[in-house]
């Protein structure tokens, strides 16, 4: 792929590494530069990468009004080497394209994907935080641009990608969520458009995180159309663990979100220590597990926190379960550590997961 650069001006750009003073948070900053490239009469063409700043766009976009739009989401690390890694990025790539079927947006070679990511993370390395737990949030996103009011698939649509600077997503320690089940919202239906990252199925996840706020919930646990089974969480997939230590992630179906965490994890069985499967999670068993005390442990896995350990439930009654003490359990602790380790390279993991951001020649 022949990308351009068309570099900021050296004096309007970053030339000394980035040591945050304070809290970087997440999502909040963005680097100098970013990634683009159109598909038009068939075709991708013109990848660039390009100051950071506002799109020109046709207010009959066809994204604006019938949101043909997906996005994914991965991070990269720093070593200590020095140089940036990222982490499973080709799973990310997979499923953007996967996504892109679902609301008919045409595929973007991976290949051509990993490649504009690496070349924007290497235009502005210099912005990774130097801080403890950093990382570079990597936003990829496809839209529909075609100006045309009519509901059908655009012909026309951008690729950008754009890189946020964000710090450690918890601080000393990993701390326990509530998760709010609801029979009221629900996320996806079979059918729908659940298993893609189509920006549509966030949207319509905020007033069910509206609602889990009034219940002093973090996040929703969805349950699938019949409230019989339990679907993911609001951005993460959902898990348990039992008392002799097997991982169970509810089965992937057409309506949930192939975490990559989760993949990630059923794949580390052998250093976890522990059996990990998948298959359907019936909600009143999972409750009358947790009340026996046959499950020790439960939580959400996804690319923000790796883990968030859910200390316990409500439902919209108010009843509330436990999970064990309702405090982070001795596993979750171990599957942070592990899958930390593995993505920081303290610790080597399957062949070909991290990858080195190489330096552009010249
Ligand atoms: C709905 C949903 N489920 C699960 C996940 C977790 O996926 P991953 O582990 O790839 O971040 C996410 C976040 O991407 C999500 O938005």
């Amino acid at each position: 792929m022949d990308i351009k650069f068309n570099l900021k001006p050296a004096s309007e750009r970053r030339t000394e590494p980035f040591v945050p003073q304070g809290e970087v948070g997440f999502g909040r900053l963005r680097t100098d530069h970013m990634f683009m490239m159109d598909y038009q009469d068939g075709e991708w063409r013109d990848p660039r990468i390009v100051p950071y700043g506002p799109f020109e766009m046709a207010p009959g976009a066809m994204a604006l009004h019938y949101g043909q739009s997906i996005f994914e989401g991965a991070k990269a690390f720093m070593h200590e080497d020095g140089e940036i890694y990222t982490f499973r990025l080709n799973k990310n790539a997979e499923r953007m394209n996967r996504s892109a079927d679902i609301v008919c947006i045409p595929n973007l070679p991976e290949a051509m994907q990993l490649e504009a990511i690496n070349a924007l993370i290497d235009v502005d390395r210099l912005w990774f935080p130097r801080q403890e737990g950093a990382c570079l949030y990597i936003r990829p996103f496809i839209f529909a641009t075609e100006d045309r009011l009519s509901v059908s698939p655009s012909s026309k649509y951008t690729f950008c990608v754009v890189l946020s600077p964000s710090g450690a997503y918890y601080g000393k320690n990993l701390n326990a969520i509530r998760l709010l089940i609801s029979t009221k919202y629900h996320r996806a239906v079979s059918g729908g458009t659940g298993a893609s990252k189509a920006a549509g199925n966030y949207a319509a996840s905020l007033r069910a995180g509206k609602a889990a706020a009034e219940y002093g919930a973090a996040q929703v646990l969805y349950l699938d159309a019949s409230n019989k089974y339990i679907e993911e969480v609001g951005a993460m997939n959902h898990f348990h663990i039992l008392k002799d230590g097997t991982i169970v992630i509810p089965e992937f179906t057409d309506t949930i979100l192939r975490s990559i965490t989760s993949e990630s994890i059923l794949a580390l069985s052998e250093e976890l220590g522990c059996k990990v499967r998948q298959e359907p999670v019936l909600l009143e068993k999972f409750i009358a597990d947790i009340e026996s005390g046959e499950i020790v442990e439960a939580g959400g896995f996804g690319t923000a926190a790796v883990v968030s350990p859910v200390g316990s439930y409500i439902f919209e009654d108010g009843r509330v379960v436990t999970v064990g003490d309702g405090q982070v359990g001795p596993h979750i602790s171990r599957i942070y550590k592990v899958f930390t380790e593995i993505q920081k390279g303290l610790r080597p993991g399957p062949d070909g997961w991290v990858k080195k951001v190489e330096h552009r020649a010249g």
